[in-house]
């Protein structure tokens, strides 16, 4: 038989399985658990022990909820108190000489270092070709405050002597508390105008309230991955299987790029990442990707990334540089004028 502990959650005294999650039990005690925001009591997006979305207080120590398991005598308060300081799992810090998709195209012809980056553990999707699995899904590592890692990136700016400061991931949105409080207080420490902030992100839950914030709080640059046209494609490539949740992610990232061309075209430069491997989505379909994308703004800036075999997926084939070329035809075709497709020669575009 399993063994049971007793612990204490908002005042009720339980007796549980040992070793169980913190998550585990509040759903077992009727708590509702979403992986969208705002949808149920506790916000879980990535269940990895990452992004820190789903902290509660574990014996007065905001810990998250979905890797902290229960041991005789835990106390668990679910509600956190008011000035709770935010925290998340970040890595990086360091000079970046290619930059993320949501960086200028000429930029990245610059050579040497055009970026400071950091990357923010967790992740909503389950991709199973995902490039940077390492960082996503570590679930262990030190989770910082919005004040440390904005001190942390603003140092490691004047280390390689850039202006641009990129968060990616992971999925850098997911604690929007977390980020929103970050951006701020890297503004607040790099108020020069020449200063560029920008955050990489799937898009997936990347409201319209929410990109307003992070314009507000001093975000100059963002760089939302569309990951396919059709709901299948973006299912394929995701790995999100709950049908509901996959829509709800794919539509929330198009109306995410919809309304930053819409409302912030003069203010913020979107570049929009597409991934390519002829396994996951079709040339076919990147041309009616390239259509939708043309009515948004032709001058979009449009990255497309060659996905090649990594973590899952050791069976991809990384894409020739013939069919890079044909990806940006096509793309092109379409009237984008600002198409760039990373192959394993350098880049192709934007002209
Ligand atoms: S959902 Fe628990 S840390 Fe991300």
């Amino acid at each position: 038989m399993s063994k049971k502990v007793s612990i204490e959650l908002d005042g009720d005294n339980l007796e549980v399985q040992a070793g169980i999650t913190v998550k585990k039990v509040m759903e077992l005690s009727g708590y509702k658990i979403s992986k969208y925001p705002d949808r149920g009591f506790l916000f879980t997006p990535c269940e990895t022990g990452g992004c820190w979305s789903c902290a509660v207080e574990v014996n007065g120590e905001p810990k998250p909820a979905c890797s902290t398991t229960v041991s005789h005598g835990l106390t668990v308060k679910t509600r956190l108190p008011e000035h709770y300081i935010p925290k998340r799992i970040i890595t990086g810090f360091s000079g970046h000489p290619v930059g993320g998709v949501g960086t200028p195209w000429w930029m990245k012809c610059k050579g040497g270092y055009i970026e400071t980056a950091c990357f923010a553990a967790g992740c909503n999707f389950r991709c199973p070709q995902c490039q940077n699995w390492d960082i996503t899904y570590m679930g262990s590592g030190k989770a910082f405050t919005p004040i440390e890692a904005a001190g942390l990136m603003t140092t490691a700016r004047e280390k390689f002597s850039v202006d641009r400061m990129a968060i990616s991931g992971g999925e850098s949105t997911l604690n929007r508390r977390w980020l929103l409080d970050y951006v701020r207080k890297l503004k607040e420490l790099n108020p020069d105008p020449s200063a560029r902030i920008h955050v990489d992100t799937n898009g997936s839950i990347l409201t319209e309230d929410y990109i307003d914030e992070l314009v507000e709080a001093g975000m100059t640059d963002v760089g939302p991955d569309l990951k396919g046209s059709y709901l299948e494609s973006f299912v394929r490539i995701t790995g999100v299987k709950d049908q509901d949740l996959a829509e709800r992610y794919h539509t929330t990232a198009w109306n995410a790029v919809r309304y930053l061309i819409e409302k912030y075209k003069d203010r913020v430069f979107t570049g929009v990442g597409i991934p390519y491997n002829r396994k996951l989505i079709s040339v076919q379909e990147l041309g009616v990707m390239g259509e939708k994308l043309f009515e948004i703004d032709p001058k979009i800036q449009v990255c497309v990334l060659d996905y090649r075999p990594e973590f899952k997926r050791l069976d991809l084939v990384k894409p020739r540089y013939e069919e890079m070329v044909e990806v940006h035809r096509v793309l092109k075709g379409k009237g984008l004028k600002t198409v760039i497709c990373q192959t394993e020669h350098g880049h192709i575009g934007p002209e």
